[in-house]
């Protein structure tokens, strides 16, 4: 237990709205006519670099929307570290947290794209996965003030799992995105999270419900729900999303459809919601969690009508102002 001198100094901390705990990667990103075969070297002809990760992109856009945020991660002592770290000074994030190690280079995901949009990806996480508890120790007064928190598994699972409980415990609210999935993910990630939020891969991979339709959804969310959760979220690309909530049974499963938009690159789409929904339950905590996943959908709905993954989030200027105001929107 805090003592008094403790609580008047942790009491003068700044609080952030949104803190997340996770990755940041490099995308070196080539396009080619076709893709290399093993011992092969061809040429492209565009390279490009951009920054990604999911706890990075999530963050980015928090941020972006007005979110006062900071990163809890780790990059390496290298050049893709230091212009990390920039890329988050670029966006407004804090970057008191942001780790750099000698041990590991920065993350980094080598892409291949072939003339067909097919891919091929090389991800080595590096520096992320030397993530661990002393690093959450040393974010404790901005994790244990934050309004909300948000974690993934693109980290070691121990450190994602560590950070939800130390919110929980804090009565942070938090967001858990299981992405990418893993088969046996241990059962208390279930229950550390108020919201845990998926894609239709993920949810189907976590519960053995194969989903392909908004019905299919609904039932792989009860078997979450039935296992912990207290509200979940899956998100349908262009069908937006059903959540569900523990605390309604007759009423708790909803279908959030997503307007239709023209989308040319859908490329961290499900990033883009979660930060937005991270904006929404920290700004806007009495708000009824349908509404801020219909804000939600608007907000990646805007991001997939442009390519690159954070270079096609919106900024607050560039979204309607209705997703701003506190009055309930009329749908
Ligand atoms: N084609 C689309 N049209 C409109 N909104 C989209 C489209 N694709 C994605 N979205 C929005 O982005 C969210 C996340 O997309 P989804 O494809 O489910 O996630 P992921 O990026 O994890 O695959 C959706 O819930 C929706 O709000
Ligand atoms: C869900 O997210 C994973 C990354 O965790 C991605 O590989 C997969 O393609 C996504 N699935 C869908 C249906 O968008």
């Amino acid at each position: 237990m805090m003592d008094g001198y403790n609580k008047i100094q942790t009491m003068t901390e700044e609080a952030f709205d949104v803190v997340v705990v996770g990755s940041c990667m490099t995308d070196l990103v080539s396009q080619a006519p076709r893709l290399p075969k093993a011992g092969e070297t061809i040429h492209g002809h565009k390279f490009f670099i951009g920054f990604g990760g999911k706890g990075a992109n999530q963050c980015i856009q928090a941020a972006r929307m007005g979110a006062k945020t900071a990163m809890v991660c780790k990059v390496g002592k290298d050049f893709f570290g230091e212009n990390y770290i920039q890329n988050f000074k670029d966006n407004g994030v804090s970057t008191e947290f942001v780790g750099q190690t000698a041990d590991a280079a920065t993350g980094a995901a080598s892409i291949v794209v072939n003339d067909a949009g097919e891919n091929a990806i090389v991800i080595v996480a590096g520096a992320n996965l030397l993530l661990g508890g002393e690093d959450l120790q040393q974010a404790l007064p901005a994790l244990s003030h934050a309004k909300v928190l948000v974690s993934q598994l693109e980290v070691s699972p121990d450190t994602s799992l560590q950070a939800l409980r130390l919110a929980q415990e804090n009565n942070v609210k938090t967001i858990f995105n299981p992405a990418p999935a893993i088969p046996d993910l241990d059962p208390d990630f279930y229950r550390a999270s108020v919201v845990f939020c998926c894609n239709e891969s993920e949810a189907e991979l976590l519960t053995g419900v194969a989903v392909a339709t908004v019905e299919d959804a609904g039932h792989a969310g009860q078997e979450l729900l039935r296992r912990g959760c207290r509200s979940v979220i899956i998100t349908l690309g262009s069908q937006g999303c059903v959540v569900l909530s523990g605390q309604e049974p007759s009423t708790g499963l909803h279908h959030v459809p997503a307007k239709p938009v023209t989308a040319v690159d859908t490329t961290g789409a499900g990033d883009s919601f979660i930060g937005a929904l991270a904006f929404y339950m920290a700004t806007f905590p009495t708000m009824p969690l349908q509404e801020m996943v219909s804000r939600a959908n608007q907000v990646a709905g805007v991001s997939v009508q442009k390519i690159g993954t954070q270079a096609s989030y919106p900024y607050k200027k560039d979204l309607p102002n209705n997703l701003f105001s506190r009055q309930q929107l009329a749908n």
